[in-house]
């Protein structure tokens, strides 16, 4: 009997641990908006290239920081993410070497990765659904 009253002290404590981390991770977890998730994305696909603060690598990578491309139309930029962009383009007086591949980003993985640039690094652009990334998308095909 002792040792079963041991046993159901012992879960009853693990159970009302248990639900309490729950809680606490619950509340630390960073509210997800298209922002943050952009943010993301831009770190794992874009950053490489286009640097942290969107500057860019002189004469390879082009910045995205208040460029034509960046704050223009929509179906321009879904389609440089979609299919890439090899024409070499030149921004402020100079030109960029490097081709950028296609990113390999669902409808929307897009969308918020484009409102992450067109909203950062100075940007200020209207945000990107994924509804419209995905009727651009089937234009482009
Ligand atoms: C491998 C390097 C590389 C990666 C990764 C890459 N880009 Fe690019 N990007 C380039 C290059 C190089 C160009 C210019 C291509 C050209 O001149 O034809 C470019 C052009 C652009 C342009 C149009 C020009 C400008 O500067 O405004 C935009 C917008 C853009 N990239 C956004 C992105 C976003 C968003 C991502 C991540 C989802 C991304 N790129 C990932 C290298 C890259």
């Amino acid at each position: 009997m002792k040792y079963l009253l041991l046993l159901f002290a012992v879960s009853i404590a693990a159970l009302s641990f248990s639900s309490f981390s729950e809680k606490k991770v619950v509340s630390f977890q960073q509210k997800s908006t298209p922002m943050t998730r952009g943010k993301v994305i831009y770190t794992q696909y874009c950053l490489p290239c286009h640097q942290a603060d969107g500057g860019g690598v002189l004469h390879l990578n082009p910045p995205l920081i208040k460029t034509s491309y960046v704050l223009g139309s929509k179906v321009t930029l879904v389609e440089i993410l979609t299919k890439g962009l090899n024409k070499g383009v030149e921004i402020d007086g100079d030109s960029y070497t490097n081709p950028m591949p296609a990113q390999n980003l669902t409808d929307q993985q897009v969308a918020d990765v484009l409102t992450f640039v067109r909203n950062s690094f100075g940007n200020k652009a209207s945000a990107v659904s994924a509804a419209e990334v995905k009727a651009i998308r089937a234009k482009l095909k």
